[in-house]
């Protein structure tokens, strides 16, 4: 178990500027679109968080030889040596986006053998859009109790439906398409800025790829797609993370590379409580001055470009000490409000019915020991702490490591009290650790 744990302490307005590094959300499936290819691929603005190392180690263990120099940000891949295409379960169970390798190895072997991710607190997260939706192309599917053995009987151009507009069946199918001979549509596709990241590597492949509105991305598939080098998308979840931090604390924060066309919904909200902030003329890089008396506002998350689930409870947090009433509806996952338990141990005053909760802001919350449940309500919790009076002790702290690579370090260069202590339990478990690697 771990004991790691972040110690927060009530701060000052947060004042400065910070950068941000590639999206965990576009990198890890950007690291499994290189199985498409044979060669070295170099990706850069990659950041340096135990998800990523936990792909790093999923690619080795299917064959790739992988550099990763982890202070300028750059990985190296080369899928030459790339033979497996079975993924151990436990590697499987580490992590959501291990999925993601399925479509490549299908498009590369025309096998996959992996198990079944698993859910999380936030949701059960099935994957019956991916696997419905890779037989539709052809692909033979076969469950075995958490196993799942897939085998390309003969790839066929499809129209392929989804549900709902799945990231991970998004790019699971667009990978698989690209390989796939004849034509693939994706139809109710989603579109993220991850997503699009995704399909633009692909295109840099060689892949022939289109998005036709209003969400059908079609796919021409080639026979070969070749290496790249490419700048990861900088990570719109860490430009909200830190532009609800300066808000929170009343500062006046710079984003120097953030890009406001990813943000539009999280951005009016935030003016919508009175926060000022500015775009530069072209776009990249946004500056947030706070207001000192933040007004509640009520918000729906949504696929995008509706407002991002994962910056739900990091917004929540926000509205626990804005003056009124916040409704706030999670409309992506169905059990992705368990950060509410913990902001209630620090005085928030929240009800919630289903997927509903309705904050009551408050003058002051106070620190307490809360528990992160997973990577989005550690941010929140994070947020939270820099307000209440008195110390907050968070746990589960993987979550958070998970997730970002040092937004901690960019807090406490803003003005941030907080520490983290990696007890010598915590250094020496590997239980969740990703095996580092060479930093060459
Ligand atoms: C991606 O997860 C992100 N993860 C999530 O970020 C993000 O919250 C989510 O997209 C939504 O934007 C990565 O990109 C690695 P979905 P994904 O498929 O692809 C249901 C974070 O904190 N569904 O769009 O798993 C699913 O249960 C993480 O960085 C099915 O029912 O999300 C959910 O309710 C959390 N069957 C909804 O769709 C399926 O086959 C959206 O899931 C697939 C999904």
């Amino acid at each position: 178990m771990h004991n790691a744990h972040m110690i927060i302490e009530q701060s000052p307005e947060l004042r400065g500027q910070a950068q941000l590094v590639g999206a965990k959300n576009a990198v890890l499936v950007i690291m499994a679109s290189l199985l498409l290819t044979r060669g070295k691929s170099i990706l850069h603005n990659v950041p340096c968080s135990n998800d990523v190392l936990h792909m790093v180690a999923l690619l080795q263990d299917l064959g790739a030889q992988v550099s990763f120099f982890q202070h300028e940000h750059r990985l190296e891949i080369d899928t030459t040596g790339v033979i497996g295409y079975k993924v151990k379960p436990e590697v499987m169970k580490r992590m959501r986006a291990s999925v993601l390798v399925m479509g490549p190895l299908l498009a590369r072997f025309g096998k996959a053998d992996i198990a079944l991710p698993g859910g999380c607190v936030i949701g059960t997260r099935p994957i019956d859009y991916h696997l419905r939706n890779f037989e539709k192309m052809g692909v033979e599917v076969t469950t075995k109790g958490d196993f799942i053995s897939a085998h390309v009987r003969q790839f066929i151009s499809a129209k392929l439906v989804l549900d709902y507009p799945s990231v991970g069946a998004t790019e699971n199918l667009l990978m698989a398409a690209s390989l796939a001979p004849g034509i693939t549509r994706i139809i109710n596709a989603a579109l993220e800025p991850e997503v699009l990241d995704l399909i633009a590597v692909l295109k840099k492949m060689g892949a022939k790829i289109e998005i036709l509105p209003p969400a059908t991305i079609q796919v021409e598939g080639v026979n070969q797609l070749k290496p790249i080098e490419h700048e990861v998308v900088v990570d719109r979840l860490e430009a909200g993370a830190l532009l609800l931090a300066a808000a929170i604390t009343g500062g006046d924060i710079s984003i120097i590379n953030a890009r406001a066309d990813t943000l539009d919904v999280l951005l009016m909200k935030l003016e919508e409580m009175g926060h000022l902030i500015y775009v530069n003329k072209n776009g990249i890089g946004i500056r947030l001055h706070a207001t000192k008396m933040p007004r509640a506002v009520s918000f729906k998350t949504a696929p995008y470009p509706g407002f991002p689930t994962d910056l739900q409870a990091p917004m929540m947090a926000l509205q626990c000490v804005a003056s009124g009433t916040s409704i706030i509806e999670e409309t992506v996952f169905e059990n992705r409000l368990l950060h509410v338990r913990e902001l209630q141990k620090m005085g928030a005053q929240i009800q919630v019915e289903h997927n509903k909760a309705v904050v009551t802001g408050v003058e002051e919350l106070y620190g307490a020991q809360v528990i992160a449940t997973d990577i989005r309500a550690s941010c929140a919790l994070l947020l939270a702490g820099l307000v209440a009076k008195g110390e907050t002790i968070m746990t589960g702290l993987h979550h958070f490591k998970r997730g970002y690579e040092a937004l901690d370090v960019k807090l406490m260069n803003l003005g941030a009290q907080l520490v983290i202590n990696d007890t010598q339990e915590d250094m020496h478990s590997t239980a969740d650790q990703p095996q580092k690697i060479t930093e060459i």
